[in-house]
């Protein structure tokens, strides 16, 4: 008797059990579909498009279903959430192939890191116009090609660009984030001179080496005007626009030798002047304290004039050139 029981109370337990499993199940699901349809489609369509492009290791088909995002958590590989948003991508040497789309990220715009480091991604780099949190952007190690867009040089909190090992072709865009610590180009097929501005001048030899193309500093290659690029383009271009492509390169070189000039002529002023300028403290220094004897001669002759000379004496000595011009006499 005690043994059909026995079930009987087992499975009412489990009975209960079931609903208490359904009702916690259902009104979070719930209030998370409705989540869901009011913010969450956008970001995870974006993900479902990049998936369906992509090829690699891990089967990101059978892996990343359901909703993306679960509040500040995620259960699709690679995926990090905060307030229901994307806010990283990262999917690191699992041999990801394909292309992605200018705009496959478009509909990300929480994303603070993306890393597709050591795949064998391929085409033009996407764009991200629309990333106001993008902080770290890995993509080195791949088989990029084409420019990298001038946009890269406007994502606002960028840190971190490492594109190495690469086949990225064109110059480098003039990035000057304040935000951007870590740069690296190297091992691309850049060209051209790295812009001079005070950010890219702060990174390593290393960040930029490893492209036949690029010149000038922090290289230690220099861009001459005989080098390789100028020349090719520079004749066939100078009959149809004789303006700007041909005086645009001497005078960039013009005022920085002119420069370069001045420079010398000022360090030389310099080094004759500042001797001059000693001797000539040392000199009026030496005709002060003269003077002050023979002032001290007057203060013994007499006099209620002494303690205004004093004074003026005093602050003379602070600047030694308005009262040195009996003494600049003496010297001549
Ligand atoms: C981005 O989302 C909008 C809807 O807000 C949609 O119309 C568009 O196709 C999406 N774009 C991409 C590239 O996913
Ligand atoms: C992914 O791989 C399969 C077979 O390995 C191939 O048919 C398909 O075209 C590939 N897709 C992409 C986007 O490379
Ligand atoms: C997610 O985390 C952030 C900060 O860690 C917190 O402020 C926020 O309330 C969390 N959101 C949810 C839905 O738990
Ligand atoms: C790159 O990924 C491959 C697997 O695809 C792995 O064997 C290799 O160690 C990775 N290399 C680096 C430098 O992480
Ligand atoms: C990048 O996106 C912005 C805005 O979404 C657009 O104006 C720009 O033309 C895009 N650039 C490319 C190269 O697709
Ligand atoms: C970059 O390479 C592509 C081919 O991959 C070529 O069409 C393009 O002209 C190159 N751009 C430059 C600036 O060399
Ligand atoms: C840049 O990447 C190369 C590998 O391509 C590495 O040797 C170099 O140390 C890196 N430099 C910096 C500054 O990260």
């Amino acid at each position: 008797m005690q043994l059909p029981e026995a079930p009987q109370k087992i499975v009412s337990d489990r009975d209960r059990v079931m609903w208490l499993v359904l009702l916690f199940l259902v009104f979070p699901l719930s209030q998370g579909i409705s989540n869901v349809d009011d913010f969450l489609p956008v970001e995870r369509d974006a993900l479902i498009e990049l998936r369906e492009t992509l090829n690699s290791t891990i089967n990101l088909h059978s892996i990343w279903t359901g909703p993306p995002c679960i509040k500040n958590h995620s259960r699709w590989f690679g995926i990090n959430c905060l307030n229901w948003h994307v806010t990283s991508l990262v999917l690191e040497g699992v041999q990801l192939s394909g292309s992605l789309k200018p705009d496959s990220f478009k509909n990300l715009t929480a994303l603070r890191r993306l890393s597709f480091k050591n795949n064998s991604l391929f085409g033009t780099l996407p764009n991200f116009s629309n990333h106001p949190y993008l902080q770290f952007l890995q993509l080195s190690d791949n088989q990029f090609s084409g420019p990298i867009p001038g946009n890269f040089a406007e994502i606002p909190q960028l840190f971190e660009l490492q594109m190495e090992g690469n086949s990225l072709n064109g110059t480098i865009p003039p990035f000057n984030q304040r935000t951007l610590k870590i740069f690296n180009v190297s091992n691309n097929l850049l060209e051209g001179q790295i812009p001079g501005t005070p950010v890219l001048q702060s990174f390593p030899v290393s960040s930029f080496v490893g492209n036949p193309g690029l010149c000038g500093k922090p290289l230690y290659e220099t861009c001459t005007p005989s080098a390789p690029t100028i020349p090719i383009t520079a004749p066939p271009l100078s009959p149809s626009l004789p303006g700007p492509p041909t005086p645009f390169v001497p005078p960039s070189e013009g005022p920085s030798k002119s420069f370069e000039v001045w420079g010398i002529v000022l360090i030389v002023v310099a080094a004759t002047l500042v001797p001059l300028s000693v001797m000539l403290v040392f000199f009026c220094y030496y005709g002060r304290i003269y003077r002050k004897k023979s002032y001290g001669e007057e203060q013994e002759n007499g006099g209620s004039l002494k303690p205004s000379t004093r004074a003026a004496n005093k602050q003379g000595h602070g600047q030694p050139r308005p009262g040195s011009g009996p003494d600049l006499d003496r010297i001549m």
